[in-house]
């Protein structure tokens, strides 16, 4: 069984992330009331309060996951709030629909193409100006290690420092309006600046060279 499948029901005893963490990590998105916004790798839908707390009662979130057992979890919790949920591999599967915020809380080092991934959710999925997140609330090695000791249950990649991240999206086009990093912290702020903004050089020769 899938190890996201695994872990669903014992999820959010496993993993609790503070409230006010959570909460500082998406202010670094500036929703605003009204805004549609893509949650990928909801997981239990931890970020989903929060979500809805920015941008009002009444705008459709859109919750993403590859696992079927955690986004049964999610649905369970947030039945009749307004939220839409989806299974997707967001690596495999195309989503429909443009939003003007994605959030990718603690789900980046699960992707084995990240630089397309992403590339991919920002042009097809991104509003004209909108925003795209990638945010975790703990530190990059933290993170690291506790990804080095679950490797043989789960795929997940090191993280880069954000620096290096940041330039890895630059170099096939994309635009990193921020991104910061602690022990406590690791964020990356996307943007879509145009429609038909085109990526400079091929992915594979922005990693390799
Ligand atoms: C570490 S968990 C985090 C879940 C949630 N964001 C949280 O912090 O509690 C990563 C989640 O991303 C999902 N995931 C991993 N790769 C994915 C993919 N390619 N497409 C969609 N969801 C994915 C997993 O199923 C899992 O629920």
């Amino acid at each position: 069984m899938n190890f996201f499948d695994e872990m669903a029901g014992v999820w959010d005893r496993t993993s609790r992330p503070d409230a006010d963490r959570l909460g500082n990590i998406l202010s670094i998105l500036h929703l605003s009331e009204g805004e549609k916004v893509l949650d990928v790798g909801t997981g239990t839908g931890v970020m989903i309060p929060f979500i809805r707390e920015r941008v009002g009662p009444y705008t459709p979130i859109v919750a993403v996951d590859s696992s079927e057992k955690m986004l049964r979890e999610a649905s369970w919790r947030y039945a009749g709030e307004g939220v839409h949920f989806i299974q997707a591999d967001v690596e495999r599967d195309r989503l429909a629909g443009r939003f003007d915020a994605i959030v990718l809380y603690s789900v980046f080092p699960h992707f084995r193409y990240p630089v397309d991934t992403i590339a991919r959710l920002v042009t097809d999925n991104l509003c004209c100006g909108g925003r795209l997140l990638i945010a975790h609330t703990q530190g990059r090695k933290h993170l690291n290690q506790i990804h080095e000791r679950l490797l043989s249950r789960v795929f997940s990649r090191q993280l880069l420092p954000a620096a290096e991240q940041a330039a890895q999206f630059t170099r096939v086009g994309l635009t990193v309006t921020s991104f910061g990093e602690t022990d406590d912290y690791y964020y990356l702020l996307l943007q879509r600046v145009g429609v038909g903004h085109e990526l400079s050089v091929s992915i594979a020769e922005a990693i390799y060279g």
